[in-house]
C-alpha cells in the first residue's frame, strides 16, 4: 500500500486506516481508492476487527479527489475509468466506520467522511463541497449525503457556493457526532470505536445495515427490514449471551458468533 498505512490491530478489535499522501493533502487519487477499498475488504473479513477508523493527518483528512489527475480527461475517460464503483464497494463495508477528521474535508475527501458512519471532527476541521469553484459538482455523493444529513437549504448553500464550514458549524448542522479541540479527536474516534466493538459484531452488522436501509427506502419497507433483521439476530450465540449476562447481572463476552 502506497498511498494509506493500515493497522488491523491499532487497539483490541480497532482497526485504523491512515491516508497517506501528506503532500497534496490526502487528495484522493484512483491509486489510494483502490487501497482503501482492497484494505477495507480485508477488515471486512477479519474477525478480529469490530469497527474500523479512518483519518488522515492534522491538516488534512482529505482535500477532495485529485483535480491534477481529473484535468485532462473527457466525460467518455470518466465514464471508463468508473471512478464511483470504487467508492460503491467501500460503502458496502459491514463493519462500523468512524472518521477522524482534522484539517480540510472537501469535495471528495467530505464524501468520503459521509460515506463513513460516524464523523469525529477537531475543531480545526474544514467541511466543504468546493467543486462548483473548479466547474463541476459533486460526483461521489455529495448532493445526496449532505442534503440528508444537514437539509435542503444548508446543502444547497454549501454546494452551489462551495463555502466551507467549521468542525463547530459542522456540529451544529449534524454533520459530525461530536467536535473536539485537534489534541483529542483520534482519543474520541477510538473511544467511539472502542465503545461500539464491546458490542455483538454480528448484532452491529444487522444494525448498521438497518440504519442505512433508512435512506434508501419507504418506512414500510425499511420496518420489515428492520424487523427481519432483528429476528435474525435471534439466530445468534451473542443474543443468547448478551440476555443471559443481563439476567445474571453480569457483563457479557461476545464472540461474534
Ligand atoms: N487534487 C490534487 N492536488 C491537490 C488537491 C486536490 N484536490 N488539493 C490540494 N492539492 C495539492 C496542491 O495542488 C498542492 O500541490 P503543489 O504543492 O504541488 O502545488 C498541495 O496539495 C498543497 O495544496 P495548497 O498549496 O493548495 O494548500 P493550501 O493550504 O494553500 O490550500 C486547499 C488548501 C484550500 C485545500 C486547496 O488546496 C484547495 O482548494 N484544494 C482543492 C479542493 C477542492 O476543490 N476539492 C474538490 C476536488 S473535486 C472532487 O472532489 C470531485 C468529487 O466529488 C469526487
Amino acid at each position: 500500500m502506497e498511498f494509506i498505512k493500515v493497522t488491523p490491530n491499532y487497539k483490541p478489535y480497532i482497526a485504523l486506516i491512515e491516508l497517506n499522501r501528506p503532500k497534496e493533502l490526502n487528495a484522493l487519487n484512483l491509486q489510494l481508492m483502490g487501497e482503501l477499498r482492497d484494505a477495507l475488504k480485508e477488515l471486512d473479513d477479519d474477525e478480529s476487527v469490530r469497527a474500523i477508523i479512518i483519518t488522515g493527518n492534522e491538516k488534512a483528512f482529505a482535500a477532495g479527489a485529485d483535480i491534477k489527475q481529473m484535468a485532462g480527461k473527457s466525460a467518455v475517460d470518466m465514464l471508463k475509468i468508473d471512478q464511483f464503483s470504487t467508492w460503491d464497494q467501500i460503502r458496502k463495508t459491514k463493519k462500523p466506520l468512524i472518521a477522524a477528521v482534522s484539517g480540510f474535508a472537501l469535495g471528495g475527501g467530505c464524501e468520503l467522511a459521509m460515506t463513513c458512519d460516524m464523523i469525529i471532527a477537531s475543531e480545526t476541521a474544514k467541511f466543504g463541497q468546493p467543486e462548483i469553484k473548479i466547474g463541476v459538482m459533486p460526483g461521489a455523493g455529495g448532493t445526496q449525503r449532505l442534503t440528508k444529513a444537514i437539509g435542503k437549504a444548508r446543502a444547497m448553500e454549501l454546494v452551489l457556493t462551495g463555502r466551507f464550514i467549521s468542525g463547530e458549524e459542522a456540529m451544529q448542522y449534524g454533520l459530525v457526532n461530536k467536535v473536539v479541540p485537534i489534541e483529542m479527536y483520534m482519543y474520541e474516534a477510538v473511544k467511539l470505536a472502542g465503545e461500539i466493538a464491546q458490542m455483538s459484531p454480528i448484532a452491529t452488522q444487522l444494525a448498521k445495515e438497518s440504519v442505512n436501509r433508512s435512506f434508501e427506502t419507504h418506512l414500510d419497507e425499511g420496518l420489515t427490514f428492520e424487523r427481519k433483521n432483528f429476528y435474525l439476530t435471534f439466530a445468534s450465540e451473542d443474543q443468547t449471551e448478551g440476555m443471559q449476562a443481563f439476567v445474571e447481572k453480569r457483563k457479557p463476552e461476545y464472540k461474534g458468533k
